[in-house]
């Protein structure tokens, strides 16, 4: 199993849920912006299941030696990158920050995956997952940088399934509403429409089992987003979202 963003708390919970459900995997390549961090979890399999596993490098805001990952096979990925940053007046006027998110959500993100999903095309078999947002269904004015780089990557998952399909590669979207992590510390979430990341990665860990396409973490975000998707724009760009 390859993990991009191997400290998010979703996919360590996902890790678990894996093991727990008896999943096999040779090794667990843990790739990470955070070495020191993700040697823990990665210690922490191997007490827990004794799961080998290994942590690679990967910051994408620096340059990517992809002959390093040559040897690296598996029949599932795992991708929890992403990064909100600043939604606010501050940061949607500071070009550090809008690239940042942009380059994290999607520009810097897209070329690994494209890497990996080249080997899953030759082996013709696997299943890729990843974590986008319901924040790319509609941009809204707290975080429509954030927003606008998760709808690339959902129309990316989305094209990369249709193309993967008759090479008999599975490509899973995710569609989280609010999740309690490190992501969204200190942010007022309504405890109803947050799910934790255990929840998340039970939710994520039965859609990849049953195949589905797209998925949302809290099945109360698909009816929320129907809502949101549907208000006229007349109104819409009055509301304070
Ligand atoms: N939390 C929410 O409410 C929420 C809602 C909707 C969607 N999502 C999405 O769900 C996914 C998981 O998020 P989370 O809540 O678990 O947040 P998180 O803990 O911040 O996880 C995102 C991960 O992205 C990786 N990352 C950040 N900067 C990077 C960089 N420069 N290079 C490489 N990797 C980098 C980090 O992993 P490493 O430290 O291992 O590099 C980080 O753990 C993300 O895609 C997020 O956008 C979250």
């Amino acid at each position: 199993m390859i993990v991009l963003g191997s400290t998010s708390e979703v996919a360590q919970a996902f890790v678990e849920k894996a093991l727990q459900e008896g999943e096999k995997f040779e090794k667990i390549y843990l790739f990470t912006s955070n070495k020191e961090t993700t040697e823990r979890f990665a210690r922490h399999i191997d007490v827990k299941f004794l799961q080998q596993s290994e942590v690679i490098e990967l910051d994408l805001m620096k340059d990517i030696d992809y002959n390093q990952f040559e040897n690296i096979n598996s029949n599932l990925l795992f991708c929890a990158t992403g990064y909100l940053g600043e939604g606010t007046e501050e940061g949607l006027y500071d070009n550090k920050n809008t690239e940042r998110i942009i380059d994290i959500n999607y520009s810097k993100l897209v070329p690994v995956i494209n890497y990996f999903a080249q080997k899953f095309e030759n082996r013709r078999s696997g299943t890729i997952i990843g974590l986008s947002s319901v924040a790319g269904e509609r941009g809204r004015q707290s975080n429509f940088i954030y927003g606008s780089a998760k709808a690339a990557f959902t129309a990316y998952l989305s094209g990369l399934r249709n193309y993967l399909f008759d090479k008999k590669v599975h490509v899973l979207t995710i569609k989280p509403g609010f999740m309690a992590t490190k992501m969204t510390e200190g942010l007022p979430l309504n405890p109803k429409l947050t799910a934790s990341p255990k929840q998340a990665a039970d939710c994520i860990f039965k859609a990849y089992k049953k195949q589905k396409n797209v998925a949302y973490v809290l099945p109360i975000w698909g009816i929320i987003m129907m809502i949101i998707r549907n208000i006229p724009e007349f109104i819409f760009k009055k509301l304070k979202l």
